[in-house]
């Protein structure tokens, strides 16, 4: 098993040719992380002082920063937010950049979700197994359904001091699901439409979106199977980006500080082969739809 394809992109608007982009896509839509070992993002001097846990608000795990709005997670002065806004604006205006110029088939249905910094150390420590991001899983969320769509997500490693940001990369989504799937159970309509009055969910929770955060739990609560299920340790260098579709990949966040994030959202309709999608997988072995 490989979960990596390497690529020596080295700047963030590369010029490539059809074909060049095609493999990229393969590897994306197979389940590969695409690993960009020579495309690091620069700070600027300047910058260099928001590399420390100081900036953050103390209250959320990232500093985020969502499309036309606010940062948040963030706390100083009004000149410092402006300076640490521009730096995670920047980060996602490359990011925006390179997937535009790597995969532009995805351009016309991509639509730009939130950018985030992590100034935090990997924590195991946390409150609930569930929110436990160093044990292996899809990425699936309680208040924010996507429906299907696709969560495309670029990394990169911003580590001053050469330390990697340590993963565990899992199987197959497909070999998981065909483990986890028939413990999941169905989704009452009623549900559904409860959590979407009551603001518990930002949209409707489909049958699809049920499934996965079951999934999501699941594969975290299984202590031999985040052991012994088949899976690979990867190092991401500072200087490294890394593409990756986490609602497809199984993977863990070992250890690592400071890292840059950027969604992107695609519709299973706007990839190269949607049967790749969890969408699509699910939906075959449960032999019906799961989004209506
Ligand atoms: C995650 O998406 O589960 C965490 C990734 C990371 O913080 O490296
Ligand atoms: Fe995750």
């Amino acid at each position: 098993m490989n979960s990596l394809k390497e690529f020596d992109f080295n700047c963030w608007d590369p010029i490539i040719n059809s074909s060049l982009s095609d493999q990229v896509i393969a590897a994306l839509e197979g389940g590969q992380v695409v690993v960009l070992p020579h495309l690091a993002f620069n700070l600027l001097p300047e910058e260099e002082r928001f590399l420390s846990s100081i900036w953050s608000d103390k209250k959320a795990k990232n500093i985020s920063l969502r499309p036309n709005a606010g940062l948040r997670g963030a706390a100083g002065s009004e000149l410092d937010m402006l300076a640490l806004r521009g730096m995670i604006e920047r980060f996602a205006s490359q990011s925006q950049q390179l997937i535009s110029k790597i995969l532009p088939s995805y351009t016309p249905n991509l639509t730009v979700a939130n950018t985030s910094f992590r100034p935090f150390e990997v924590e195991a420590r946390v409150s609930s197994y569930r929110k436990d991001d160093t044990r292996l899983h899809p990425d699936a969320f309680p208040s924010n359904p996507t429906q299907g769509t696709r969560l495309l997500r670029v990394f990169n490693n911003v580590n001053p001091d050469g330390k990697p940001r340590v993963w565990r990369v899992g199987e197959p989504f497909t070999q998981m699901a065909t483990q986890f799937l028939p413990k999941t159970k169905a989704l009452f309509p009623l549900q559904a439409w409860l959590m979407k009055q009551l603001h518990i969910t930002k949209r409707t929770r489909t049958e699809y979106d049920h499934r996965m955060l079951q999934l999501h739990d699941q594969v975290k609560a299984d202590m031999d199977y985040q052991k012994n299920s088949p899976q690979q340790s990867v190092n991401f260098m500072p200087g490294t980006t890394w593409i990756v579709y986490s609602d497809q990949v199984l993977h863990a966040a070992m250890s690592g500080q400071y890292m840059f994030e950027q969604t992107f959202h695609l519709p299973v309709s706007g990839l190269k082969n949607p049967e790749t999608a969890p969408l699509s997988v699910l939906e075959k072995m449960l032999k019906r739809s799961l989004i209506n």
